[in-house]
């Protein structure tokens, strides 16, 4: 993993004890409220519905597990024993003291974290996949490139003031697990004639506007990362909009501009500021590359996998979902979910996450991940190991054998916390998983993703939902519209709405009506979801939520 320079420690450091006396002056009256606000945006401080927030970056999702039982302090000692894991792989923390907050953040920087750049119209934290440097998929670990814009990103004189808040997603896979396409830049490493390089999507976000980025470049050089992103973000910079908060995300500026002019704009910065990087950047990722070797595999026999496998039905629904091909044949990738039926996805106990940073120490090289779907990854763990891991697991309430499942649901906070909520969305998550859970049939249905926000804002990522559910406001009542068909791999797709919202208590009977469609559908048990969605288009579905179908149900 990578390991803070002097420079970086240092200039934590200094960030920490500008922002205790910011704080001071706060407390002391010098600053008002309206002075104060950007100065705590600037590091990650949000007043929310009940009490400030603090959102601490996880850089491309990645933990140490010194660093995850460092947050289970926090959450111990300043927060009410439990964080969010969020879907940009930060965490949040809702009932922070502001006075605490300034030691709140020693206590991070003590394990070489921080909260620069979490808000505000900056870079925001690049996400990756979150089995980067494990998935047997994978053609480059992207982690290296993600530390590289890091380190480029944070503080760049330029990038401070963009006209809105801007984030970069990067896989190393072709299945895309960081969802790419819904962010500002995505980019996809790809090998060409045995060179490494990236495919370039910019302009892509949810929020009201949701659009999946167009491709702005087909094969961008490796070695030519930087100075291209330099040339997107001040291409972004100039033209962006600044007279309509509405209208500043890139995806608009793309909209507007068009991507054939928008392009043209990138590759005259490009050839401006390509000269003015003159390899220093190569040698930092070297150096870089260097902490995210791969650990020294234990090369154990995985018999003692196959036999559990083999007599433990638990162990082997958990291995079915839960695990994932890791390019060690003996090894296997391990999605922790945080998403027990009825639990509230993302959350974790400060406990939990000690034993989870245990767990990491005994079975998996002291590494922790945070997934862009709100779960923990333990991304090395030899195959011999995984019973005796499932086991601790099953004891800590943390085997729920569900990763990728119907109640696998992302859910933004919502009314529960949020001040831009529009209707609650934990809850509802809550209520399908239950549901789902007592009928079942979960395992019957297979691979969907449910995802549920609070607002137009899309935190949740209702958009990219095979079933997204965006709570809103109708004269006081809450009412839930449902899309169908959105994707979040490679085949990215916005779902579509599909009629009129319903009450807070129909929700549940409409996504029981959704899948007892599926399932009459669909051509054969191995089809998904989102495949019979695409086969048969919107009408099945459409008839199954508001035709008479809803009155039989
Ligand atoms: C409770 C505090 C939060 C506030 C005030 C907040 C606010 C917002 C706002 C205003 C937007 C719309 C931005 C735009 O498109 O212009 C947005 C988008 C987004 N937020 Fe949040 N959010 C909060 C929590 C979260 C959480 C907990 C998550 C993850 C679970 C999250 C993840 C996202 C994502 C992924 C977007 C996507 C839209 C995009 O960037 O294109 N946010 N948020
Ligand atoms: S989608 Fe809306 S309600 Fe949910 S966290 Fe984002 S801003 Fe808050």
């Amino acid at each position: 993993m990578y390991k803070y320079s002097d420079f970086d420690e240092a200039f934590v450091r200094a960030r920490t004890a500008q922002f205790r006396a910011q704080v001071e002056r706060r407390l002391s009256g010098a600053l008002t409220e309206d002075e104060f606000r950007p100065l705590r945006l600037m590091n990650g401080v949000y007043l929310q519905l009940h009490a400030y927030m603090l959102r601490v970056a996880i850089p491309y999702g990645t933990l140490s597990s010194a660093q995850m039982r460092q947050l289970a302090l926090i959450a111990e000692r300043w927060d009410k024993g439990y964080g969010h894991f969020t879907t940009r792989q930060n965490i949040q923390f809702n009932w922070p003291k502001l006075t605490e907050i300034p030691d709140i953040l020693d206590a991070l920087a003590d394990v070489q974290m921080h909260a620069i750049q979490t808000s505000g119209n900056t870079i925001r934290n690049v996400t990756t996949d979150a089995f980067a440097g494990a998935a047997a998929d994978e053609v480059a670990d992207p982690r290296p490139y993600a530390e590289l814009i890091r380190q480029w990103s944070t503080d760049h004189a330029e990038f401070q003031f963009l006209p809105r808040k801007f984030k970069i997603a990067i896989t190393g896979s072709p299945e895309d697990r960081a969802a790419i396409r819904a962010h500002d830049v995505g980019l996809q490493l790809i090998e060409r004639d045995g060179e490494i390089g990236f495919r370039v999507f910019v302009g892509g976000g949810l929020g009201r506007t949701p659009m999946v980025a167009p491709e702005l470049r087909d094969f961008l050089p490796a070695a030519d990362l930087l100075p291209y992103l330099e040339a997107i973000v001040s291409a972004y910079n100039l033209i962006g909009r600044r007279d309509n908060k509405y209208k500043a995300r890139i995806k608009i500026t793309v909209f507007e501009t068009g991507i054939e002019a928008f392009r043209a704009a990138v590759e005259g910065e490009f050839a401006r500021v390509r000269p003015l990087f003159s390899g220093v950047d190569q040698a930092a990722l070297a150096e870089i590359a260097t902490h995210f070797a791969p650990p020294a595999f234990a090369p154990t026999a995985p018999d003692h996998f196959e036999q559990t496998r083999a007599v433990d039905p638990l162990f082997r629904a958990w291995a079915e979902t839960n695990l994932t091909a890791h390019r060690e044949a003996n090894h296997a990738i391990v999605t922790v979910s945080l998403k027990e039926h009825g639990a509230t996805p993302g959350d974790a106990s400060a406990q939990q996450m000690r034993l989870l940073a245990d767990l990491a120490d005994r079975y998996g090289y002291g590494e922790l991940r945070i997934s862009h779907m709100q779960n923990v990854v333990l991304p090395h763990v030899a195959k011999a190991d995984l019973p005796a891991l499932h086991a601790e697991l099953m004891r800590a309430g943390l085997a729920t054998a569900n990763a990728g499942l119907l109640s696998d649901i992302i859910a933004c906070p919502g009314m529960d916390y949020c001040a831009l909520a529009t209707a609650r969305s934990i809850p509802i998550a809550q209520k399908i998983a239950l549901q789902f859970k007592a009928l079942g049939y979960e395992r019957e249905v297979g691979k969907l993703n449910i995802k549920v926000s609070g607002c137009i804002n899309a935190c949740g990522h209702h958009h990219i939902g095979h079933i997204g559910i965006l709570g809103l406001d109708r004269a006081g009542v809450e009412n839930y519209q449902i899309t169908l068909g959105g994707d979040a791999g490679p085949e990215t797709a916005i779902g579509e709405r599909a009629g009129p919202g319903f009450a807070y208590d129909e929700v549940v009977p409409a996504v029981e009506r959704l899948l007892r469609a599926y399932l009459a559908h669909r051509a054969s048990p191995a089809e998904t979801f989102i495949e019979t969605y695409r086969r048969l288009g919107p009408a099945p579905f459409k008839e199954a939520l508001y035709g008479e179908a809803r009155n039989a149900a």
